[in-house]
């Protein structure tokens, strides 16, 4: 599975990590950043936003320090439903029920291994389809 992961200078150390502790069995692309220098969140959801966009078998997962200002501008995209997910059941429940695939992780409000909980999970959990297809089919505007 291809996936793709950027971070501002907030999650830029989870985002190491991250890449780190799941190197086996995923192919990566990181749109950066590549420091703790200051940056400003959209320069780098909106690259990954776009990827995911046209790569329907691709996922993301985006880091900033509260995980709001990546997921907004992700959810800018067509076909990007990026969940911000800060315990198990939401990020199970944002596979099951809104077929989420860019996951939004608060670096700043979450510790090391609940993130790597929240990336199994939302990486091992299917979409439920059903009802929830016919609600996720009516997010796009265009
Ligand atoms: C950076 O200080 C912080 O504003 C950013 O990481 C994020 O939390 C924005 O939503």
């Amino acid at each position: 599975m291809k996936v793709h992961i950027a971070s501002d200078h907030a999650g830029y150390e989870l985002k190491e990590a991250v890449k780190q502790h799941f190197s086996m069995g995923y192919e990566w692309e990181d749109h950066g950043t590549f420091s703790t220098e200051s940056v400003d969140y959209p320069d780098f959801a909106h690259p990954l936003a776009d990827a995911v966009s046209k790569d329907v078998t691709a996922r993301g997962i985006l880091i900033c320090g509260t995980g709001n200002g990546v997921a907004i501008t992700a959810n800018k995209h067509a076909n990007v439903r990026a969940a911000l997910c800060w315990n198990h059941d939401i990020a199970a429940l944002a596979r099951q029920h809104n077929d989420a695939n860019v996951l939004a992780l608060p670096a700043r409000f979450i510790d090391q291994a609940t993130a790597f909980d929240l990336i199994s999970t939302f990486f091992n959990t299917s979409f439920e389809g059903g009802r929830h297809e016919r609600r996720v089919s009516k997010i796009n505007i265009q």
